[in-house]
């Protein structure tokens, strides 16, 4: 048998890869038929997983006792699952500590569809992705990049630490697990080419795009300049509704000046109160709170309403927008 050389083997390789990489294929889809009355309703949390600290549990109680009042079809994670280091492995009790016995009222016992975020890549991110936390909890549902339809609004949940280039520069204050996400060019790549054309493809009414990172806060973290750069224009492209993350612990609604798109942050599920803003003072800025809270989402095919809550479960804002029946995608 003839045998390869280093080079042969090394071009092989690179054959293979850019082979595969040119093969487009699909996000994961995943259907959530909503209940009798036409109306969509879910919470947004994020930057949560601290066993039940910095005002965790009380952020739950709120949401159970709201999720009650509006009757939720699910919860949506936008990361930053487990402090500070992720998940340890699959047994870590972190799990059970900071997510099955901190969110337990009724209305919250719906599915999760959560993402990662850059914290949850400092610890085994094959954990959190692995079909054995749902053994332990049937609620959770994570993935790095995939599509939700529900049948009023489609999310697309993009894997959004992949992009940040701050977390590959060498040397580094912490360590990633970047399994199954490296060469990290190719990875990007693809999930901005299987997000386009799900997008692209989608026939929804409402088209939500989560992500850990925001693309337009005010917060902590401020822009971050590689969604802006790559993601962004994939957004405005494809009549994107809302942009909805964590990252920055704090809640806040941006609006975008070139396009209805509407940025919301909602990464206060647990420690906030930071404290050091930026540009406050943006014309595009709709609101902004430092301290800790959820939000929630009310959709119906012709009305969206965001309403964002503090601590106490007290309404802090209050967002609505309708479309008009011609602008709404023709049902095929
Ligand atoms: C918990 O929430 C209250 C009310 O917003 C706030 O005063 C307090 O500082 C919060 N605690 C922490 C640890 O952030």
């Amino acid at each position: 048998m003839a045998s390869f050389d280093n080079k042969t083997m090394v071009l092989c390789l690179w054959l293979a890869i850019n082979f595969l990489s040119t093969v487009s294929s699909e996000l994961p889809r995943f259907e959530h038929p909503i209940r009798g009355d036409q109306r969509l309703k879910f919470f947004v949390i994020g930057d949560w997983g601290r066993n039940g600290a910095f005002n965790q549990s009380e952020v739950a109680f709120q949401m159970g006792r709201i999720g009650e009042e509006l009757d939720i079809d699910f919860v949506v994670s936008t990361g930053d699952n487990f402090y500070d280091n992720g998940l340890k492995g699959e047994h870590d009790p972190a799990f059970i500590d900071s997510f099955t016995n901190i969110y337990t009222a009724k209305s919250l016992q719906k599915q999760w569809y959560t993402v990662l975020g850059n914290h949850d890549y400092r610890g085994d991110a094959l954990a959190q992705l692995s079909p054995a936390l749902r053994k332990i909890d049937n609620r959770w549902l994570c993935l790095r990049s995939f599509v939700l339809n529900a049948e009023i609004a489609e999310l697309f949940f993009v894997d959004t630490s992949p992009f940040v280039k701050d977390y590959f520069t060498i040397p580094n204050e912490h360590t990633y697990d970047w399994r199954g996400v490296t060469p990290i060019k190719i990875y990007t790549e693809n999930v901005l080419k299987e997000l386009e054309s799900a997008l692209r493809e989608s026939t929804a009414k409402w088209k939500i795009v989560v992500g850990h990172h925001a693309i337009r806060s005010v917060g902590h973290h401020g822009d971050t300049e590689e969604l802006v750069e790559r993601l962004l224009p994939i957004l405005r492209a494809n009549d994107v509704d809302l942009y909805m993350n964590g990252h920055d612990h704090c809640l806040e609604q941006i609006g975008d000046n070139q396009s209805p798109i509407q940025y919301l942050t909602s990464g206060a599920g647990s420690k906030a109160w930071r404290g050091d803003l930026k540009g406050l003072n943006r014309r595009d800025l709709k609101f902004f709170y430092d301290g800790q809270g959820f939000m929630s989402v009310q959709m119906t095919p012709s009305d969206v309403e965001i309403v964002f809550y503090d601590v106490f479960g007290k309404v802090l804002h209050k967002w609505t927008m309708s479309k008009q029946l011609h602008d709404l995608h023709p049902i095929m």
